[in-house]
């Protein structure tokens, strides 16, 4: 039996994982257990400080809901979702949109709209703007039909899941392009806000002195067939925070003004937000989605 010190440690739990047959999976977990070895060594880790990372992270379990994901809050802000991100476009053929976060907020089945329509349900005291552009392919051509999810918070900078009974939806809206790929719907400009502080994220926000705020921004989720789906967001400049996001997804292609006088905007009385998106063709279906609706994960953790 070989003797297990700090050293040997790694490669005897590698030994012992290598019956794994999925490859894929067994490379996952021995770099996992490298790298997380290693960590260990590096900070020379104690009982206390183990067993503190342990209960902050069965503290984020129990935060997480079919409402709420403290994982990919924690993700987010350890920058790990935006690295995650950068990866899978760099994987792409094609160039395209810059992805940015899906963050915790999305929902499946948002409100079919059609174009032109506003995704404000509740009464609002927010500024009206007008959003439009087209869904591009690389090579510059409208893709007729293209799917366009949006969501964002209110001019508070809060969520309808923040707000409201989670049955009512506000502020997201599930559009399709025309034939020549355009799409255009009204909203309300959303304010920034504090990422959740009221869990374990936040202590950990609050122990690093960071001030815990995001840009304002409106999310999007966009696809077509045979097109890698794009999960990003526009991001409002002159915010204070667009260079310090606490998750790190503002980005300056991603950067846009609000235009108080657009002569081309198809609601020309708004002010308006012009942004084409571009997305890239396929070889198989692929998720872009770095996140998912909260109740999704629940589901499939059940
Ligand atoms: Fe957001």
């Amino acid at each position: 039996m070989r003797a297990i010190d700090h050293n040997t440690i790694t490669d005897a739990t590698i030994d012992q994982m290598a019956t794994t047959p999925n490859p894929r999976l067994k490379q996952i977990m021995e770099s996992l257990v490298k790298h997380l070895h290693n960590w260990g060594r590096e900070i020379d880790i104690t009982p206390e400080e183990w067993l503190e990372g342990i209960k902050f992270l069965t503290a984020v379990g129990h935060k997480s809901d079919q409402y709420r994901q403290e994982f990919i809050l924690l993700s987010d802000t350890l920058g790990f979702s935006s690295l995650v991100n950068t990866l899978y476009d760099r994987r792409a053929n094609e160039k395209g949109t810059q992805t940015s976060l899906l963050g915790p907020f999305y929902r499946q089945d948002s409100p079919k709209m059609e174009l032109g329509a506003s995704i404000v349900t509740k009464p609002s005291k927010g500024m009206e703007v007008v959003i439009y552009g087209r869904v591009l392919d690389a090579a510059g051509k409208g893709i007729p039909n293209a799917s366009v999810e949006i969501w964002q918070p209110d001019e508070t900078g809060n969520y309808d899941l923040q707000l409201h009974d989670p049955s009512e939806m506000d502020l997201r809206g599930h559009f399709h392009c025309n034939a020549e790929g355009k799409y255009w719907m009204r909203t309300v400009a959303p304010l920034g806000y504090m990422i959740p502080m009221d869990g374990p994220v936040g202590d950990m926000i609050r122990a690093q002195k960071r001030h815990g705020f995001r840009p304002a921004h409106i999310h999007f989720l966009i696809g077509a067939p045979g097109y890698r789906e794009l999960a990003t967001a526009l991001y409002l400049s002159g915010d204070e925070h667009i260079d310090s996001d606490t998750v790190f997804g503002s980005a300056g292609s991603l950067v846009v003004d609000v235009n108080h006088k657009d002569p081309n905007s198809p609601i020309p009385n708004l002010p308006a937000i012009h942004f084409d998106f571009q997305i890239v063709k396929a070889a198989a279906a692929e998720s872009g989605r770095v996140g998912a609706d909260p109740s999704q994960i629940v589901k499939a953790g059940a």
